[in-house]
């Protein structure tokens, strides 16, 4: 999604934009551009559709003079991907350039009023009519309050508006949030506002997130106001222990591989969960009439995991809902629901909305995010952080098994077992450094076996979510079809597709679903099907077998296996796996 960056400070700005641009890459994005005000008070803006490097082959970004300035990944929603889409977009005087992120309800109508008013567009984007506004607003209010001017926006403009502003009469950057993050950076003598901390992580770990309806004006020093009173407000600067080592690739090829190996690290700090928090997730888990998991993509595949496991370990039915789906489950939700969002970042919008319209009916918000100051966060009543530093890589990987840890951890918890489930999730961080070993063969066996057109993938219990995460992944980052299938539902439809040559990985954990698994194996190799056992014991009917280690929740020992094979595949078919097409990796848009 969108990214936005800005800087003001001493230093020139084009270099540290340019950086910052490419640390918010990992969004997703098909356009960049940047804007800054050179020494002569006007803003030169340099912008195309393309990576960031192919676009700075074109226009030389760093050729930009000023050490105040803005700059912008696009992920297309309105308008194609062309060079003149790309933001930043300038007003018609050349005082203003804005970069933005959200979506703008009302364009078509306000456009067509400052057609009418003598504005002249260049792109297609809903964007460009916010800065018109502005420079309409500031000639029909005689050049005063921009603070003032800025906050009636959100009397004209409808939808979602975080943008930045940035102002070549004054020298000064205007950031304003609606609905979709903005954070300032303090660093000395120079300020940054960005969407995103680990673009000015290098500069500054001081942060202040803005709330929605706040306006931050920056110029030596920065002034917060509350839009809707008008009146200045204080913010609380946080500190964020992220470091830029983790934000780096740190010698390895690419950011997945680096954070699927992070993981024998981070899942123990995932584990350490302050007690008070946990004790209180736990109390009122245990408590609720009604408990509904909430995520996308791979956190939902964490939503159904950890629902099988408060079902078996906790004797619990907490239903896992797809974020978009919210709206089909709605008259369920009342006050005594507690909907329990899953998000890395903390922005998924389906889930946010979910969030909203279950707040609405009284229902209490409880939340799993890894990313501090997210919006999902805010809006929880109660949240725990995955603590897993910051997700680079689109595809997410070692998220997910924080994810799992810590829902396993509280089922035990609700079934009063938390010193027990300590235990075994202990066990299996313990193993995670033998998968990561494995990883030369489980390349040689991605690219000798699995490198076909069609995979499939079976499980049962909670391999079943697993498989169904591992399907994500290879269709995600290596592009291949996949399909992930509960053992049992082999008879009732996929049997049909099994004949010589075809694949499937089976997960064939040492618990309660082994013997049906392989019954299900037999019956693909009856037809001609080439098995790829995971499993804590080399079983005659694999064809080909990836060991792991015996341990009480083997399963979850699985996971790696598969972002492993997945990364393997998308690297030998010669794909980016950090930068998947067409996905984004905090989607903010529903
Ligand atoms: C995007 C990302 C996925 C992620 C999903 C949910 O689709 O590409 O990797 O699983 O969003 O994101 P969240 O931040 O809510 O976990």
């Amino acid at each position: 999604m969108c990214g936005i960056i800005g800087y003001i400070g001493k230093k020139r700005a084009a270099p540290i934009l340019f950086d910052s641009l490419k640390k918010l890459e990992y969004r997703g994005y098909d356009s960049v551009g940047i804007a800054s005000i050179n020494g002569d008070a006007e803003i030169e803006i340099k912008k195309g559709a393309g990576r960031i490097e192919a676009v700075n082959e074109r226009m030389n970004f760093l050729s930009v003079n000023g050490s105040i300035g803005i700059g912008h990944t696009r992920w297309a929603t309105h308008g194609g991907v062309e060079d003149k889409n790309a933001h930043p977009f300038l007003s018609c005087n050349g005082r203003f350039a804005l970069v933005h992120n959200g979506i703008l309800e009302n364009y078509l109508e306000l456009k067509e009023d400052l057609v009418k008013k003598g504005h002249t567009f260049t792109s297609d984007t809903d964007t460009e009519i916010l800065v018109h506004l502005v420079e309409e607003e500031v000639k029909n209010n005689g050049e005063k309050d921009l603070v003032k001017i800025i906050s009636d926006l959100t009397k004209i403009a409808k939808g979602a508006y975080t943008f930045l502003l940035l102002d070549a009469k004054d020298h000064i950057i205007y950031a304003f949030r609606k609905d979709s993050p903005i954070i300032i950076g303090i660093g000395e003598d120079e300020l940054f506002a960005s969407s995103d901390i680990t673009s000015f992580l290098e500069h500054t770990n001081k942060v202040i997130i803005l709330e929605n309806n706040q306006l931050a004006v920056l110029k030596e020093k920065y002034t917060i106001y509350d839009t809707q009173t008008g009146k200045e407000v204080k913010q609380k600067i946080t500190t964020i222990d992220w470091t830029t080592e983790q934000a780096s690739k740190t010698g390895f090829p690419h950011f997945m591989l680096k954070e699927i190996f992070e993981e024998v690290e981070i899942s123990k700090h995932s584990l350490e969960q302050d007690s008070l928090k946990l004790n209180g997730m736990i109390e009122v888990l245990s408590k609720a009439k009604k408990v509904f998991f909430l995520g996308s993509g791979t956190s939902f595949r964490a939503c159904l995991l950890a629902s099988i496991y408060f079902a078996k370990i906790a004797k619990k039915h907490f239903m896992p809902i797809l974020g978009s789906e919210y709206k089909t489950y709605q008259n369920l939700v009342d006050k005594d629901t507690v909907i329990f969002a899953i998000s890395q970042s903390g922005e998924t919008a389906d889930v946010l909305q979910g969030i909203t319209l279950a707040k609405a009916k009284g229902a209490r918000v409880v939340s799993l995010i890894n990313v501090i100051g997210s919006t999902i966060m805010r809006e929880s009543d109660q949240y725990l952080t995955l603590n897993s530093g910051p997700e680079i890589a689109v595809a997410s990987t070692k998220a997910f098994i924080s994810q799992v840890l810590i829902l396993t951890l509280l089922a035990f918890g609700v079934a009063d077992r938390l010193k027990e489930g300590r235990e075994h999730l202990y066990e299996v961080v313990r193993k995670l450094e033998s998968i990561m070993n494995q990883s030369d063969s489980i390349a040689m066996l991605s690219k000798d076996v699995l490198n076909k057109n069609d995979l499939y993938l079976i499980g049962r219990g909670v391999s079943f979510p697993i498989a169904m995460e591992g399907e994500l992944k290879i269709k995600e980052i290596a592009y291949i079809h996949a399909d992930a299938l509960a053992g049992g539902e082999l008879k009732h439809h996929t049997l049909a597709l099994i004949e010589p040559g075809v694949t499937c990985i089976a997960l064939v954990p040492n618990d309660d679903t082994k013997d049906d698994m392989i019954n299900n194996i037999m019956q693909i190799k009856a037809r001609g099907g080439e098995i790829i056992g995971i499993s804590s014991e080399h079983l005659e009917l694999f064809d080909h077998y990836i060991p792991i280690p015996k341990v009480h929740l083997e399963p979850l020992l699985m996971i790696p296996v598969l972002q492993l094979i997945s990364y393997y595949l998308s690297v030998i078919r010669g794909n980016d796996p950090d930068f998947p097409r067409n996905l984004a990796k905090s989607v903010t848009v529903l």
